[in-house]
């Protein structure tokens, strides 16, 4: 894409909670932007930042269609994540705008942690170390713990993330199944889970057959609130729900009276539906859900990754008209900067 040395490249970054991202900023300031910071996932205060800029960096801030819609010089929203489920993704690509995620750049992280979740439940690692704080060495969970070359691992989602957790999870567990109705059956795709040691099934299957069940799918408008209580009651008794994923792929409150009632042993939660979470959440201080603060994806080389990919998204399509990693591919880059 050509620009002239009268068009203004102005790139704004809403808020990002803390992270460094003074690499991704030297990256568009070296590309000719000029880069603000509004601190601030308000979208009055992202409206009015983002009136004459081309590009909107974007950490958590929900990016509405009405957003969009008045913020007419924005031709590209890059994400600094993986997720995409706080963008409008339809109402962008509707007026032309890409949309980027930084695609790959904590995999391991993340499945490393989704396995983690997962070893510490089956282990009772939390219920150990509350006893051993409280002065019960000799304390005993009600719950027997499985032994895991017994258990099956079932993952929903076969993509990035599910199979690199599959290559892990696998020397552990006695079987992985995976279910993801979006990856052809094709030769390939056999031969490829074959050699992962996954065996693929069905949707209703990896339900009622996981010990432990994890998911790695995005949360669109097909899969919000997924797991609810058909979806809890469809799972194996004492089993054990993961998800590193995205916190509105999952019904809180279901999953609290599944915890209650004993059907699921535990639950281990990188990501909730409301975050940070409310007082009163209902999973929260829960004896029998383990959560983090949705840090699966972090590492010190994972976060620096995140704000290069974000930028560089932003840098090449500057240059080229296309970003590295959209979502949506567009037709052409016919738009010009404003
Ligand atoms: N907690 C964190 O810090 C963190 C970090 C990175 C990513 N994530 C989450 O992990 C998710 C997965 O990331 P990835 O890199 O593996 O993505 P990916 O695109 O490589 O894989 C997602 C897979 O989900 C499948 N899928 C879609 N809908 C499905 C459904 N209804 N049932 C079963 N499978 C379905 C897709 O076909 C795809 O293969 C992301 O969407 C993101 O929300 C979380």
């Amino acid at each position: 894409m050509s620009t002239s040395n009268s068009v203004a490249l102005r790139a704004v970054y809403t808020d990002l909670d803390g992270t460094d991202f003074s690499a991704g900023r030297e990256l568009l300031t070296a590309a000719g932007f000029e880069v603000s910071y509004l601190d601030s996932q308000d979208s009055e205060t992202i409206i009015a930042g983002a009136q004459d800029a081309s590009a909107l960096l974007v950490g958590y801030a929900q990016i509405t269609r009405e957003m969009i819609e008045r913020m007419p010089t924005v031709k590209i929203i890059a994400l600094m994540s993986m997720g995409f489920n706080n963008v409008d993704v339809d109402a962008a690509t509707e007026r032309g705008i890409w949309v980027t995620t930084i695609v790959g750049a904590a995999t391991e992280e993340v499945a490393v942690h989704a396995l983690t979740l997962a070893l510490s439940l089956t282990r009772g690692i939390e219920f150990s170390r509350r006893a051993v704080e409280a002065g019960q060495w000799n304390e005993r969970d009600s719950l027997v713990q499985p032994r895991l070359s017994e258990c099956t691992f079932g993952l929903m989602g076969l993509g990035r993330i599910g199979m690199k957790l599959a290559e892990l999870a696998r020397p552990l567990f006695g079987e992985i199944i995976g279910y993801d109705p979006f990856i052809p059956d094709t030769d390939e795709t056999r031969e490829r889970f074959v050699a992962a040691g996954v065996r693929r099934v069905d949707a209703a299957t990896v339900r009622s057959s996981s010990d432990v069940l994890s998911l790695h799918l995005p949360l669109t408008a097909d899969t919000a609130a997924m797991v609810d209580a058909a979806f809890l009651g469809s799972m194996k008794p004492l089993s054990y729900l993961i998800n590193v994923s995205r916190g509105g792929l999952v019904d809180s409150s279901a999953v609290r009276d599944a915890l209650d009632s004993g059907h699921l042993a535990g639950a281990g939660l990188d990501v909730l539906d409301v975050e940070p979470p409310l007082p009163g959440h209902p999973l929260v201080g829960h004896s029998r859900a383990l959560i983090t603060p949705h840090i699966a994806y972090f590492s010190g080389q994972s976060e620096a990754e995140y704000v290069r990919m974000q930028a560089q998204n932003v840098v090449s399509w500057a240059k080229r008209g296309t970003p590295d990693t959209p979502l949506v591919p567009l037709a052409a880059p016919s738009l010009s900067i404003h």
